[in-house]
C-alpha cells in the first residue's frame, strides 16, 4: 500500500493480509499532533507503553497504567484517519488471566476507539490471545525481548541467541496459532527473525530484528532524536529534533535576557492599527 494514496482506514485483516508483501511501516505515537504527522505514512500506529519512559520519564514501562494508555490512546485516535490504531496493554492489566485481559482490553477499545490491542508474551499468553480473539478483540502479539519482563531478563538483552532460539521460535508459533493477527519481534538475531518469518502465517514486525521481518516498528521519539536516555543499536536517527529544540530554547532565552524578544511585530498597539482580523486575532 503506498503512503498517502489510500484513505480507507486500515483494519487488522488488512495487516494480516500483508504477509510477505510490501513491508509494513509502523511507528509509535502518543499525542494528536504526532499522530497527524505519521498517519499518511504508516500502516500501523502503536500507542506503546514506551510512553511511560519517553513522555513521562519513568525508568521502565512497569509503572504505566491503563488510565495513561487510555488518555494517550484517545489523543492519538483524534489524529488518525487511515492508519490502524493499536494500543498496548500495560503491565498488570492482563497477566492474571483471560477474563482480566478481556475486561481491560474491552475498556481500551471502548474508550480509545482503537481497533486492536498489543500484549507481551508467548506460550503463557496463548489462552488469553485465544480468549480475546474469540470475543472480537484483535491482538498484536509481542515476543523476543518483552520489556515488561525486563527484571526476568536482567536487562534489555538480545533474546534467542544460541540454544535460546528455539524458545523464541516456539513463542512466535504459539501466538500465531492462538489467533494473533501480527507479532512484534523485539531484539532477536537476524537468522531467527528470518526463520520465524518464514514459518508463521502472520506478519512479523521487527524492532531490532533485522530486515527479514514483514515490517518494522520504531519508537517515534527515538527515530526523531527526541529521546536520548537509551540509544539502542537498532535505532536509526532520521532527525535530531532534540538538538534543534534545545538550540531554539537557548536562542529564546538569550533574546529574552537581551530584551530582543518580543520585537515590535509581536507587540499590541493601544489602538488597533488595522480593522482586519489576522489569524483569528485583531492586529
Ligand atoms: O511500547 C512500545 O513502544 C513497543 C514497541 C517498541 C514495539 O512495544
Amino acid at each position: 500500500m503506498s503512503a498517502a494514496a489510500d484513505t480507507k482506514a486500515i483494519t487488522p485483516p488488512d495487516i494480516r493480509a500483508r504477509k510477505s508483501k510490501v513491508p509494513l511501516v509502523c511507528l509509535t505515537a502518543y499525542t494528536t499532533p504526532m499522530a497527524k504527522l505519521v498517519d499518511r505514512h504508516c500502516d500501523v500506529v502503536l500507542v506503546g507503553d514506551s510512553v511511560g519512559m519517553v513522555l513521562h520519564g519513568l525508568p521502565s514501562t512497569l509503572g504505566v497504567t491503563l488510565d495513561m494508555m487510555i488518555m494517550h490512546g484517545k489523543a492519538v485516535r483524534r489524529g488518525l484517519e487511515r492508519a490502524l490504531l493499536v494500543v498496548d496493554m500495560p503491565f498488570g492489566s492482563y497477566e492474571e488471566g483471560p477474563e482480566q485481559a478481556f475486561r481491560n482490553a474491552a475498556r481500551l477499545m471502548a474508550e480509545t476507539d482503537c481497533a486492536a490491542v498489543k500484549l507481551e508474551g508467548g506460550e503463557s499468553m496463548a489462552a488469553t490471545i485465544r480468549f480475546l480473539t474469540g470475543r472480537g478483540i484483535p491482538v498484536m502479539a509481542h515476543v523476543g525481548l518483552t520489556p515488561q519482563a525486563v527484571n526476568m531478563f536482567g536487562g534489555y538483552r538480545v533474546q534467542g541467541r544460541g540454544e535460546d532460539a528455539d524458545r523464541i521460535r516456539r513463542e512466535a508459533v504459539t501466538v500465531a496459532d492462538a489467533g494473533a493477527f501480527s507479532v512484534v519481534l523485539e531484539k532477536v538475531p537476524e537468522h531467527l527473525a528470518r526463520q520465524i518469518t518464514a514459518e508463521i502465517a502472520i506478519p512479523t514486525i521487527g524492532i531490532g530484528a533485522s530486515p527479514a521481518c514483514d515490517g518494522q516498528i520504531l519508537v517515534i521519539d527515538d527515530m526523531l532524536g527526541l529521546f536520548s536516555a537509551f540509544r539502542p543499536k537498532f535505532v536509526k536517527r532520521y532527525a535530531d529534533l532534540g538538538d534543534q529544540a534545545e538550540a531554539a530554547i537557548a536562542a529564546y532565552a538569550d533574546e529574552v535576557r537581551k530584551r530582543r524578544f518580543p520585537a515590535a511585530e509581536h507587540v499590541f498597539a493601544d489602538i488597533p492599527q488595522a480593522e482586519s482580523v489576522k489569524g483569528g486575532e485583531a492586529a
